[in-house]
């Protein structure tokens, strides 16, 4: 790709940016959030036209990808940040749409599809009846099933754009198994994430983008992470938080006890059992543990969205009846979950009106009050870094990072006693990640109760002052902050401790 430009209303998204991969390298794209990875791809993937530039591919000299369709045919294959996939039909049917194959009489060979479909889930490790409906599937897998289905194309280039933002480890190696196989077969793949360690991990070259602009190609070999991460932020980034010290005195908030679901199996879903946690006001507690854990599970019982058998939830002492979310948000327990698309966004609304619609009952209908939920908005603008001229902006233009921070900034303003957020910073780059941390601490220090659910360790160690660890569905260990390390986090997720 040499000197692509591609402007939206109000945006110069790229601003003449050249991008070389050959074959069979995984050439990482980086940035901040909004920088142009994901617009640079679409253009590539045929679904943006660039506005000037020009694009050579497999001999092809300068080829104007028309559409999807065309760029399929060149061999480029794309997995896209955001999902694409329809939740009603079966894992195979998402995985060949369009391009099923036909028996002899002309329709849809069933038994062909699945079988192929086996074949594909089966490179990527996973063991998933194809015929299940997509959303019989964990998050995880569905992402895995996007994978599988950029697969089935057979490309010469694969783009990958955050495909591990929604995976655990054990999905992400057996992805970097992928890859490397493809390398070997000479495929070329642009990877983008803001989880550097995967870059330094799989990558042969990174490009830098910021603010539409190409900062330059590195070889991965010969980098260290500080030296990307300033090119990236064209800063030095710090990040050494003081561990923080809790008041003895500091009152138990929320206390967990004897939490569990009933008996009998759910599908899809695990099974809390004995549940013990507590939570003093200025703590935070984070989460560990892997996909089916049963995280999401606690998660969603401690704010009301699943029925719970037995147990009690103490507020400030007091035995609460949890039953709704509505009940969690009277008793002052918010949740951020971790899909944006599951979260509440709207995405054809204007980033202030997804700001406030959580505390719609603080702005009423009034004139003046629409201007004081604007400079509400626009403070969060500000502090997190929200990628856009105005907060009258619709959400949908914003960039995948940039919709997690307008989820975020919703709940800030809500401003619960207990906030639970499930994957925090998902999608988002490495200096607002630094912001965002910063942020859940400063809640603590004013005296708020904060669980943290995250798969990424580095996070769990950054932020927490209590770990605890869950497998399959319990509590399997449980360390203050100075205790703990990713070795022992991973061995209490992984292994059976309990005997
Ligand atoms: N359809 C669109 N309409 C208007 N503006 C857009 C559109 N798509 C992207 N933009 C803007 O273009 C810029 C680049 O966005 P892009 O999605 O490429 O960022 P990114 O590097 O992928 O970020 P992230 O890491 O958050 O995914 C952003 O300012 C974004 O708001
Ligand atoms: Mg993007």
């Amino acid at each position: 790709m040499t000197g692509i430009h591609k402007r939206f209303p109000g945006v110069h998204a790229l601003k003449g940016v050249d991008l070389t991969v050959d074959y069979g390298e995984v050439h990482a794209v980086v940035g901040e959030n909004g920088a142009g990875k994901s617009t640079l791809m679409l253009v590539l993937a045929g679904v943006y036209q660039p506005d000037s530039g020009s694009i050579h591919f497999n001999g092809h000299q300068a080829v104007s990808i028309r559409s999807e369709r065309h760029a399929q045919e060149l061999g480029i294959a794309i997995v896209y940040q955001e999902r694409s996939l329809f939740s009603n039909l079966s894992v195979a049917e998402n995985i060949y749409a369009g391009r099923q194959p036909l028996n002899r009489f002309g329709s849809i060979d069933t038994d062909a599809l699945t079988r192929q479909s086996r074949d594909l889930l089966a490179h990527l490790e996973l063991e998933i009846d194809p015929r299940l409906p997509l959303d019989h599937l964990s998050f995880a897998h569905q992402q895995m099933v996007e994978v599988a289905k950029a697969l089935s194309l057979n490309a010469k280039l694969l783009i990958l754009d955050e495909p591990t933002a929604a995976l655990t480890r054990v999905e992400t190696e057996a992805l970097f198994r992928v890859i490397q196989r493809l390398q070997s077969q000479s495929v070329g793949v642009i990877y983008i994430s803001h989880r550097l360690d995967e870059i330094f991990q799989i990558a042969r070259h990174a490009t830098v983008l910021k603010d539409g602009e190409k900062q330059g190609t590195l070889e991965v070999e010969k980098t260290t992470p500080r030296e990307l991460v300033r090119m990236m932020v064209g800063r030095e980034m710090l990040y050494d938080f003081q561990a923080r010290t809790i008041p003895a005195d500091a009152p138990t908030l929320l206390q967990v006890t004897n939490l569990s679901d009933p008996p009998g199996d759910v599908p899809g879903e695990v099974r809390l059992r004995d549940i013990n946690l507590s939570l003093r006001r200025g703590e935070i507690l984070a989460i560990a543990g892997l996909e089916g854990s049963g995280r999401d599970e606690l998660a969603l019982s401690l704010f009301g969205a699943r029925p719970l058998a037995s147990g009690t939830i103490c507020v400030e002492g007091q035995p609460q009846a949890i039953r709704s979310p509505y009940d969690a948000i009277q008793h002052g327990i918010g949740y951020l979950p971790p899909d944006r698309k599951e979260s509440g966004l709207f995405l054809e609304m204007a980033i202030s009106d997804n700001i406030a619609s959580g505390s719609l009952g603080r702005f009423g209908r009034w004139w003046w009050s629409e201007s004081r939920r604007d400079q509400t908005a626009e403070q969060y603008r500000q502090q997190l870094q929200i990628a856009s001229p105005t907060v009258q902006r619709l959400v949908q233009t914003l960039s995948g990072g940039n919709q997690q921070k307008v989820v975020l900034s919703k709940w800030l303003l809500v401003d619960p006693q207990i906030l639970i957020v499930n994957e925090p910073t998902r999608g988002i780059d490495v200096s607002v990640k630094v912001e965002v941390h910063r942020l859940l601490r400063q809640l603590a220090d004013e005296g708020k109760a904060i669980i943290v659910i995250s798969s990424e360790l580095p996070e769990v160690l950054a932020v927490a002052d209590t770990i605890a660890v869950m497998r399959a569905g319990r509590i399997a260990g449980q360390m203050p902050r100075a205790e703990a390390s990713e070795e022992q986090i991973m061995t209490l997720a992984s292994f059976d401790t309990h005997h």
